[in-house]
């Protein structure tokens, strides 16, 4: 029997559903995947997507991050996400002030007990670990380090879901998600110029404070529009992205109940846990690039001016890097190869600490609340977003 045409169409309901199938045949049979309909490209093998990663200057970020904004006319939101160098390096430097490690280990008693206020509240009979756990927590984390008063902290995870939902076939953007993403950037935007009114000591105060290089060499302060872009930008990168790998992480579990006890009978072993996570079911599927010129990768050449979208959940997942890569297995040896699953590169997650700390607080949490547990795979439901992948629903029976 021939196989079906390979197509690689990440808005459909095919691909929401396990886009995992489909990246092994990209990876086997089309390494350099070219979609005419669409006229872009898609790269899934670990050396080309980690040395596209690499090559800042063919593969911009200026254009977004996805097909949709990469096509569009209008250029994005002033945000680090969508910088080149030398913006992207300035806004970097600055940003890490507020990311070193003392700063992310500062709040280590605050993430510690937000996971023990949701956990107190969940019923381990009826227990949604994504609705009732780790959706909430972590907009909680990075909301409360960027200034935003309590009562709005839930409202922007909201506010974050309704802006990257997708319909299965919806290339553009909705209007309701336009709704969403305009009220958080209304939200934010008054944010900052109360903050200016009256500083804080968060992170939106200093942002105000600070000061970069500017075009002529000068320094210069951020304007509001940059600071209301990067604090949109920390609420969906810093919350959906946990979020999703916690979820899939009882998902896996579930799935691998051996390794769960491995981590009862072993603490030690969670942070290699994540580890395994970010590589196996890292929630960040893609960033789409755009080629400012002729790209040269290890199994190919991409043209000029073309959309690519740079899978790293596929490379993450490619035998050619990682023995038996298809395998979930959080003793593996780390060292064979790149784990992706938070980028590389110059744009590589500005928030990996955090991500880190908090997955790890999270695991360690339901280790002790649910040492014995059954997911409803069929109450399973999956989300079906721009560039990242995983759960909305994962319902639990804590075992007694
Ligand atoms: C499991 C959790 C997370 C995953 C899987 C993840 C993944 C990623 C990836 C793959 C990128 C690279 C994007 C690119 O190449 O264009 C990235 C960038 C970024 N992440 Fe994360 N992230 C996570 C958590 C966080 C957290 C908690 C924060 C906030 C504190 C954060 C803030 C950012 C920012 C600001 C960038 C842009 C960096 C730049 O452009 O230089 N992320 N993340």
């Amino acid at each position: 029997m021939t196989k079906p045409k390979l197509v690689f169409n990440p808005y459909s309901q095919e691909y929401f559903d396990d886009p995992y199938e489909i990246y092994a045949r990209m990876r086997d049979e089309a390494p350099i995947y070219y979609d005419e309909d669409g006229d872009f490209y898609a790269i899934t093998r670990h050396a080309d997507v980690a040395a596209a990663l690499k090559d800042h200057e063919s593969f911009s970020s200026s254009r977004g991050c996805n097909l949709s904004m990469v096509k569009s006319s209008e250029p994005p939101q002033k945000s680090i996400i969508f910088m080149d160098p030398p913006d992207h390096r300035h806004m970097r430097s600055l940003l890490n002030k507020a990311f070193t490690p003392r700063a992310i280990q500062s709040q280590h008693q605050t993430v510690t007990e937000l996971v023990e206020h949701y956990l107190s509240q969940a019923d381990p009979d009826n227990f949604d670990v994504v609705q009732d756990f780790s959706g909430p927590f972590p907009v909680e984390v990075i909301t409360r380090m960027a200034g935003v008063p309590e009562d709005y902290r839930q409202q922007v995870r909201h506010w974050i879901d309704k802006g990257l939902e997708v319909k299965p076939g919806q290339i553009e953007l909705s209007e309701e998600n336009m709704a969403a993403n305009i009220d958080s950037g209304i939200y934010y935007y008054s944010l900052v110029q109360e903050r200016r009114q009256d500083p804080q000591d968060d992170m939106i105060s200093r942002l105000i404070a600070a000061e970069i290089p500017g075009e002529d060499g000068e320094m210069r302060r951020l304007d509001d529009i940059e600071i209301t872009a990067f604090t949109s930008l920390l609420g969906g990168a810093g919350a959906e992205t946990v979020t999703k790998l916690v979820g899939s992480a009882v998902v896996e579990f579930a799935r691998n109940p051996d390794q769960w006890q491995m981590l009862l009978d072993d603490r030690s072993l969670v942070p290699a846990a994540v580890e395994e996570l970010l590589r196996y079911v890292g929630p960040v599927q893609y960033n789409v690039r755009y080629t400012l010129k002729e790209a040269e990768l290890p199994n190919g050449t991409i043209p000029a001016h073309k959309p690519v979208f740079i899978l790293q959940a596929a490379a993450n997942r490619d035998p050619r890097a990682f023995d038996n890569a298809e395998a979930f297995d959080i003793t593996r040896d780390r060292s064979q190869a790149q784990n992706l699953g938070l980028g590389y590169g110059i744009h590589s997650c500005l928030g990996a600490a955090l991500a880190r700390l908090e997955s790890v607080i999270a695991l360690e949490h339901l280790l002790d609340y649910m040492p014995r547990f059954e997911v409803d795979f069929d109450g399973l439901q999956r989300v079906h977003m721009q560039n990242v992948a995983g759960y909305h629903h994962v319902p639990v029976r804590v075992l007694k």
